[in-house]
């Protein structure tokens, strides 16, 4: 850090890095998001980072810098404050009125990929659509489709329908608000959803990062977390076509309880478990067809 007396601190990209990982020396991952603050102020990428580590920042970007650094250390999320978030290599606007999309929710996707060829007009509705993550990339991956999505946070849709929009998906994908699948009377090929799941009484033990941050309506569902779930599977024998395919997200030692309650409403569906990439339980796939169509 070098000082200049009519206008304040002049950082470097090195120095300026090492302050803002100090200020956030509360947060377990403080070196990482000092990174990916200083990268977001500046443009520039990690080989930039390296190559260009005596460049000094602006007054401007230092301002803005030790500004975002602040509110990380509030523990709000980096994707807040980015306003961006990652999912299926696709780059997701957020805000505090959506969840941040989850790596560990990719598994949906692939899930559904290895169920169904990617050429087919499928229609895909996606139950609790928040920023829309889900339904994008299967939209993506198979250009053929439809896509609907629901959510009952208004502001959530507007999310949605922006990166809809802004990923070229906007002409094959409506948003509607709703309450689950209440009022649909029309049946689809693929449902997806990642409803809320965490029963009420974990509250205290989660992170602030989350709790305090990220919409409660889309993190918790009563006492025992499957509340969700219930509503959403009242509505599902109207709402899946005959051969469809139902992916569900869960959380951590629901998933044989989810297996078993998506058996009792779908009795002629072979339903299973979906893995996560470190081999926990992530999902519940009931799949209409008995065999596994290949592209
Ligand atoms: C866990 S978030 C999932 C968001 C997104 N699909 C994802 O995977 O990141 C659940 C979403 O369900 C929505 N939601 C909650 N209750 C709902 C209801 N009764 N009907 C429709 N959507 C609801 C929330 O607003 C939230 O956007």
């Amino acid at each position: 850090m070098g000082s200049n007396q009519e206008q304040g601190p002049v950082w470097s990209l090195t120095s300026i890095m090492r302050e803002g990982s100090r200020r956030l020396s509360g947060i377990d991952t403080a070196q990482l998001d000092a990174r990916v603050i200083l990268k977001f102020v500046t443009g520039f990428d990690d080989a930039e980072l390296i190559l260009r580590a005596d460049d000094q920042l602006t007054e401007n970007q230092s301002e803005t810098f030790f500004k975002f650094i602040e509110r990380r250390a509030r523990h709000e999320p980096i994707a807040y404050i980015t306003g961006s978030r990652e999912f299926w290599s696709m780059d997701f606007h957020v805000t505090p009125d959506v969840l941040i999309p989850r790596g560990d929710s990719e598994c949906l996707i692939e899930a559904v990929l290895a169920h169904r060829a990617v050429d087919k007009a499928w229609s895909i509705l996606d139950l609790g659509v928040g920023s829309g993550c889900l339904l994008c990339a299967l939209m993506h991956e198979m250009p053929s489709a439809q896509g609907v999505g629901v959510d009952a946070s208004q502001a959530a849709l507007g999310v949605a329908t922006e990166n809809a929009e802004r990923l070229g998906l906007g002409s094959r994908t409506t948003f509607l608000a709703g309450d689950w699948g209440k009022g649909i009377e029309r049946k689809f090929d693929i449902i997806v959803s990642n409803p809320p799941y965490i029963p009420e009484g974990d509250r205290p033990t989660m992170p602030l990062d989350v709790t305090e941050f990220e919409p409660n309506d889309a993190l918790f569902a009563g006492v025992d977390g499957m509340m969700a779930y219930r509503d959403i599977l009242d509505d599902i024998s109207r709402l899946l076509a005959p051969e469809g395919l139902l992916v569900f997200e869960t959380g951590d030692g629901c998933a044989e309880t989810l297996v078993k309650m998506v058996a009792k409403t779908l009795p002629r569906v072979t339903v299973s478990i979906v893995n996560d990439l470190k081999g926990r339980p992530r999902g519940v796939i009931a799949d209409g067809k008995s065999f596994i169509e290949k592209d």
